[in-house]
């Protein structure tokens, strides 16, 4: 008999709802999709329309109000939090808008913060941390601190510190919203080349409408609802 492959991540009917005073504010209303290894899938859809939220959810940095969530066919609601902050820093990639690095620390050493959280040695971690920054091309700036660097070059750091730990899958948030053109461009990129060189799946959020390639899997979101969702031709 075939065995079934869990989902990387699987959401089934996610509902999530806000309140905020008197007001309650629907932010997903009914989500299901799966992500599997070496997918690259793309979210599009206008400010408000449930992107962020449904990021954070499949990151494990929230939890649904309704409906499930299947981390490799475990269910997010019968996981502690400890449980899970553990399996995101070691399995997930997080990729913000706004870059997120800590300012008094080098690049090296922002890159090298989840190896330390997860107590390896600092021999260990000065290799790691280095080679994910060749990986962006950052290796002459190891020592640099964040304001010494360019927008472009802050987000390559931040998306080493994502992928120094082998992460099965990448989450960005708007990786290039602050960034020109071929800055972004050289972002994409390397996230476009996880899946292929270690079988990460990676899931990008963007306002572009037209940022999938010809293959590419897009989930058009609208209020808080998977509007669309389309190979891209
Ligand atoms: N912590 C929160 N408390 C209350 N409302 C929230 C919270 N987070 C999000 N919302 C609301 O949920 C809805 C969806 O927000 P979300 O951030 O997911 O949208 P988005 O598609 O990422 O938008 P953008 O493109 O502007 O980033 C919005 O109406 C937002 O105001
Ligand atoms: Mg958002």
């Amino acid at each position: 008999m075939p065995t079934l492959m869990p989902h990387l991540v699987e959401l089934r009917d996610v509902h999530r709802t806000y309140r905020r005073g008197e007001e309650t504010v629907r932010a997903l209303r009914g989500v299901s999709l799966a992500v599997d290894a070496g997918d690259f899938l793309v979210i599009t859809g206008p400010s408000g329309s449930g992107k962020s939220t449904l990021l954070h959810i499949m990151a494990g940095l929230d939890r649904p109000s309704s409906g499930k969530v299947l981390l490799e066919g475990n269910s997010l609601s019968a996981m502690s939090d400890d449980d899970l902050t553990l399996r995101r820093r070691r399995g997930i990639g997080f990729i913000f808008q706004f870059f997120h690095l800590l300012p008094t620390l080098s690049a090296i050493d922002n890159v090298g913060l989840p190896l330390l959280l997860d107590g390896l040695g600092p021999d260990e971690i000065r290799s790691r941390a280095g080679q994910a920054l060749e990986r962006v091309g950052l290796g002459n700036r190891a020592n640099h601190r964040p304001r010494e660097m360019s927008g472009g070059e802050q987000q390559r750091v931040a998306i080493a510190r994502a992928l120094v730990i082998r992460p099965s899958l990448i989450l960005a948030d708007e990786p290039t919203g602050n960034l020109d053109t071929a800055s972004g461009a050289d972002i994409l990129q390397i996230l476009r080349d996880a899946p292929a060189e270690f079988g990460a799946a990676v899931v990008l959020v963007t306002h572009q409408p037209d940022a999938a390639r010809p293959g590419e899997r897009t989930l058009s979101m609208r209020d808080g609802l998977i509007e669309a969702a389309t190979v891209a031709g």
